[in-house]
């Protein structure tokens, strides 16, 4: 299948990278069907995304014509089967649990012709952790996007050692005309790229707050200042999600078997007390307002 072939897109999942990818897909044409089991998170990432649109209409950088169309291109369902239904590609982006995206991985394979791409948005788990649970899985991958999704220009295309060429070259040119940059990443390895270069950089800034050697507000100015990130390691892992980001850290340690991705208490003691960054008003900030 070429990029031309694509014409609906299926995006399973509608927590905070589901809602946005869904979105950032219609804003380039395309119909989507999102699909959450909660009709609550579907109403919320509507929401949510009709007003990160009008931001962007108030400012002057997108038609108000445009943000309806783009909005009125997702559609919404609690029904799998319906949403998978004649879609040309399907974006899996539900909560990291191994055996909650095998399961939709098996309820994707008997919804979708045997021609569709199925693209996990997975951060910690390579699409040959499911690959026994898709038919031709020559059509499977990782398309891993960046949080938040409608921002951060990369995606990178995750090969695994079952897929085609031809999907990969499908799934690059699709990045591409979603208004991304796409990387291929050409074999497995955990963490990808991206992921694989900024955690273990965080780990670095945890163990030096966790040392004594600088204040966590210090760390983030060192890092704003002198390596002029947008945000400093500690505010960074309070948007992505400290229990997204311990998931991402335990998920290294297991999988590597390396020490250097084991979290440290300086952020399971946050994770423990329920304090998980932005969404919940407080993680290594505190955040006056709850939400992205
Ligand atoms: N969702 C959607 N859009 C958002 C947003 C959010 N949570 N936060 C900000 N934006 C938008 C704003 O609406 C604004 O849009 P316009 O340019 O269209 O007006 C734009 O982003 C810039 O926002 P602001 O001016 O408010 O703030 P800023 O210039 O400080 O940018 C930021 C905010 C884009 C988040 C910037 O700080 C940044 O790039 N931070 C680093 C983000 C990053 O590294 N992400 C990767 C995390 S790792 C990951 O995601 C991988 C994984 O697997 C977990």
């Amino acid at each position: 299948m070429t990029v031309h072939e694509i014409r609906k897109v299926c995006v399973v999942g509608a927590g905070t990278m589901g809602a946005q990818i869904a979105q950032q897909v219609a804003l380039a044409g395309y119909p989507v069907s999102l699909f959450s089991r909660s009709q609550e998170r579907l109403d919320a990432a509507v929401k949510s995304n009709a007003r990160l649109l009008a931001k962007r209409v108030e400012k002057g950088k997108l038609d108000a014509a445009d943000s309806e169309a783009a909005l009125s291109r997702v559609s919404t369902t609690t029904d799998l089967a319906e949403a998978a239904r004649d879609v040309d590609m399907v974006i899996e982006s539900v909560a990291e649990e191994r055996d909650t995206k095998r399961h939709i991985c098996q309820q994707l394979d008997a919804a979708t012709s045997p021609t569709a791409i199925i693209a996990s948005n997975s951060s910690t788990m390579a699409s040959s952790f499911f690959a026994d649970c898709i038919s031709h899985d020559e059509r499977l991958l990782n398309v891993h996007f960046f949080n938040p999704a409608l921002v951060m220009q990369l995606v990178e295309v995750v090969r695994g050692p079952h897929t085609s060429d031809e999907v990969v070259d499908t799934c690059m040119d699709f990045v591409r005309r979603i208004g991304k940059t796409p990387v291929l990443v050409a074999k497995e390895t955990y963490g990808f790229i991206a992921n694989r270069i900024l955690f273990i950089a965080m780990q670095e800034a945890f163990g030096l707050v966790e040392e004594g050697y600088v204040s966590m507000e210090d760390a983030d100015l060192a890092v704003k200042n002198g390596l002029n990130w947008p945000m400093g390691p500690f505010e960074l892992a309070d948007l992505v999600g400290l229990d997204v980001t311990e998931d991402i850290l335990s998920q290294g340690h297991l999988q590597t078997g390396e020490e250097r991705w084991k979290p440290t208490a300086i952020l399971t003691g946050h994770t423990t007390r329920g304090e998980l960054g932005r969404k919940t008003g407080k993680g290594f900030y505190e955040y006056a307002r709850v939400g992205p």
